[in-house]
Parts: C-alpha cells; sequence; structure tokens
C-alpha cells in the first residue's frame, strides 16, 4: 500500500476505482489537528465544514484519540451475543448524560433514525393500540434524515429519490416550521410520531421561528404522538446548547444523536427514550453487528467528556454572535451576499444568485485556495459549521478570509 503524494494522483484514483456517489472539492487531505486540516501537498486549511458537524471537538483530540487506541488494544468488538464490559457503563453514561432512562446503541445516524422510526411504530401498535400496518409518522418538507430506502421515501428531493423506487409508506410530509400544518396533520388517524430536524441542516440551515419547537411538542403532547428530535447534526454542542431543543426547554420523547456523538474518530449513533417507549423493544427484534462495541462506547464516552469539561456549548453560543456579526457586516458591504442565518456555529451564508448559479461552488474554491475550506449545501447556500474548539482570534481570521473572498466576487458583478 503507498501513501500518495499528490492531490492529482489521489483524485486519479478516487475518480478512476470509487463510484461517484460524491462530487467533493478538490482537495485532497492528509492531516487534521483541532481546526486545522492540511493536504497532501502540506497546504493548511481551517476546517469549516467539520465532516458535516461530526468533529466538533477538533480534528484528531487527543484526549479521545487516546480512549481509541486503549480500548483498541485491549476489545473492540463481541457482537451483542455477549455482554461486554463497556457497554453497560457506556449505555449509563449516555442517559444520564442526556437525560433518559435507556439508550439503543447503533453505528450511522441513518441507522439511529430507522431505529426510532421501527421504535416509534412498534409503541404505537403496542402502546396506543393502532391497527396493524396502519401506522403514519409525520415528517418536514426539506428534511434530511439519511440514505436509506426508507428514509429516503420521506425525502422530497428529487436527486436523493430518483430511481430508488419502491418507497416505504406510512409517512405523512408537511411544511417545516408550521404549526398550522401539524395541527392539522395530528387530526390524521393512526399517527404514531412527529419526526423532525431541530434546524434543518443540510437544507441550508433552516432555523425556525421561536416557539416552534415547543408548540409543535406540546401539540404532539396533547395528541399522545411521539415527538422525536433527529439532532444528529445539530446536537453535541452545535447550535451553541448541548441540544438545539435546549433553546426552548424541549425535552423529545426520543432523541435521536450521530456524528460529533464520537468526535469524528469512529461511527457511534444512539437513540434514547424512557421505559414505556424504549421497552417495546425485545431480544431479537433490532440490532446491528458493530452497534455497541466497547471501542466506540469508550470513544464516544471520550468525546462527550471534550465537549462538557472544554465547555464546547458555552464557546459555540459566543463565537456563533461573532461570526454571524461579522457576516451581518459582509452581507451589508457586499451584494453577492445576500444573508446570513443559524445557531450556534451552524450557520449558512446565502449567496445572491441562482440556486443552479455555480456562484457558491465558485465562492468555495476561492476560500479553499485562501485556506478555508467549507461546501455548498444547496446550489447557492454555503454552509459555515467549524469545529467547536476554535478562538476568537481564529474566527476573526476565518472571517477576514471570507470577506476577502466575497469582496472579490462582489467586483465580477
Ligand atoms: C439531521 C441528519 N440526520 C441524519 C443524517 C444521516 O447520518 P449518517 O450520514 O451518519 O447516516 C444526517 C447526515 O448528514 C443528518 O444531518
Amino acid at each position: 500500500m503507498s501513501t500518495l503524494t499528490s492531490s492529482s494522483q489521489a483524485i486519479e484514483l478516487e475518480e478512476r476505482y470509487g463510484a461517484h456517489n460524491y462530487h467533493p472539492l478538490p482537495v485532497v487531505l492528509a492531516r487534521g489537528e483541532g481546526v486545522f486540516l492540511w493536504d497532501v501537498e502540506g497546504k493548511r486549511y481551517y476546517d469549516f465544514l467539520s465532516a458535516y458537524s461530526a468533529v466538533n471537538q477538533g480534528h484528531c483530540h487527543p484526549r479521545i484519540v487516546n480512549a481509541l487506541v486503549e480500548q483498541a488494544g485491549i476489545l473492540t468488538l463481541t457482537s451483542r451475543a455477549f455482554h461486554n464490559n463497556v457497554l453497560g457503563p457506556f449505555e449509563k453514561y449516555l442517559s444520564e448524560f442526556f437525560g433518559y432512562d435507556k439508550v439503543l446503541p447503533m453505528n450511522t445516524g441513518a441507522e439511529g433514525v430507522e431505529t426510532a422510526i421501527k421504535i416509534a411504530r412498534k409503541w404505537g401498535y403496542e402502546r396506543k393500540g393502532i391497527a396493524d400496518n396502519k401506522a403514519k409518522i409525520i415528517v418536514a418538507e426539506n428534511n434530511f434524515h439519511g440514505r436509506t430506502t426508507t428514509i429516503i421515501s420521506f425525502s422530497n428531493d428529487e436527486n436523493a429519490r430518483k430511481s430508488f423506487g419502491p418507497f416505504t409508506d406510512g409517512f405523512v410530509r408537511i411544511p417545516y416550521n408550521s404549526i398550522e400544518a401539524l395541527t392539522e396533520a395530528l387530526k390524521i388517524d393512526d399517527v404514531v410520531a412527529f419526526l423532525v430536524e431541530p434546524i434543518q441542516g443540510e437544507a441550508g440551515v433552516y432555523v425556525p421561528q421561536e416557539g416552534y419547537l415547543r408548540q409543535a411538542s406540546q401539540l404532539c403532547k396533547n395528541k399522545n404522538v411521539l415527538f422525536i428530535a433527529d439532532e444528529i447534526q445539530t446536537g453535541i454542542a452545535r447550535t451553541g446548547k448541548l441540544l438545539a431543543v435546549d433553546h426552548e426547554n424541549v425535552r423529545p420523547d426520543m432523541l435521536i444523536l450521530g456524528k460529533a456523538i464520537s468526535g469524528g474518530l469512529y461511527p457511534v449513533s444512539a437513540v434514547l427514550a424512557d421505559d414505556e417507549i424504549m421497552n417495546v423493544i425485545k431480544p431479537g427484534q433490532h440490532g446491528s453487528t458493530f452497534g455497541g462495541n466497547p471501542l466506540g462506547a469508550k470513544v464516544a464516552m471520550a468525546a462527550l467528556e471534550v465537549v462538557k469539561d472544554e465547555k464546547l456549548a458555552e464557546n459555540a453560543e459566543k463565537l456563533g454572535v461573532v461570526f454571524r456579526d461579522r457576516m451581518q457586516q459582509v452581507v451589508a458591504k457586499y451584494s453577492i451576499a445576500k444573508l446570513v442565518r443559524g445557531k450556534g456555529l451552524l450557520n449558512a451564508l446565502v449567496i445572491n444568485d441562482s440556486e443552479e448559479s455555480s456562484t457558491a461552488w465558485d465562492i468555495c474554491m476561492g476560500l479553499a485556495e485562501n485556506g478555508l475550506l467549507a461546501k455548498p449545501t444547496h446550489g447557492n447556500i454555503i454552509r459555515f459549521a467549524p469545529p467547536l474548539v476554535m478562538t476568537e482570534e481564529q474566527i476573526h481570521e476565518c472571517c477576514d478570509i471570507i470577506e476577502h473572498v466575497i469582496s472579490g466576487f462582489n467586483n465580477q458583478d
């Protein structure tokens, strides 16, 4: 196995041997530390994506790396055919950290969402008395919950769905951020749950109006419908609180976590709920070979310790204000920048051009040239989500880079 020394060589190999299911920026990364990434040529970049908010603790955080290395030499995987001596402590740790009775550990975010869907349906049939195969789950327009066939069944992104049917039944899609629409949908028979992202990340960092999550959770409670928060992208301090629902003091009936729960070192996801919900799952009804393995469990505990000890939520809250403030000035100064929105360090800059234009992509190329990595979400929206271990001085330096690149594009008007 050889190590690649040039970007073009690495890109050629991916082109030739890898499925073309992504369209990455032409940057080949070889090393990461904290808020920084280095490409194979040794150029340094600020990471402003954090692997889609999986690396909130910064790249290769020493405490998390140590936990991984230490456990890797002891025991990595037993499957759930047997107990292991890390799973119990991990489940206790996670349950207490987030305030739920129980946890069901999985690996990827999509698996976490699938798990929540299965538990909600089973709860509907066995606890709510819904007739077999009738359960419905309300979801939001422009949602993004992953890539499995069931999850894309309730997406309205044609690119994600086209030619992948037939789809899974049992979902009702309503406009995001509309209490009226949710009120109406909750009148439909056999609804078991409302599954929602507290902020729609992939869609372009859409923050709902204040009070939406609180009202939505209350409406669900009134109707004995489970309020399920997908905090895979928004959770683990990203938005300035441990969870995005904490901004409105909402406690979801089911909480789905992934990504930064393990600081980007290892895929870990989890569904949390109280006994009356979680106990519908019995042996043999759900699982995963790797789910709850001791390696992932140790990594996740270390990753959450870092979030707590380094006060990452507080830092995200503080730097988020600085970032949006600086970007507001950019928006005021340069017509190519239309608006900035977000919470904590999950933000988006909307570019004043059509969704089909390449301007946002070109700006990201310019940012990369100037040492900052970000990527458009949809057409003309650039998501900015740096690791939460950034300093105030660094975020100002990053804002300088963004402003410099944007100013160059403005001159091209
Ligand atoms: C809100 C949300 N849910 C689910 C997922 C899917 O997670 P994974 O890619 O780990 O399957 C993502 C990934 O971006 C996400 O942002």
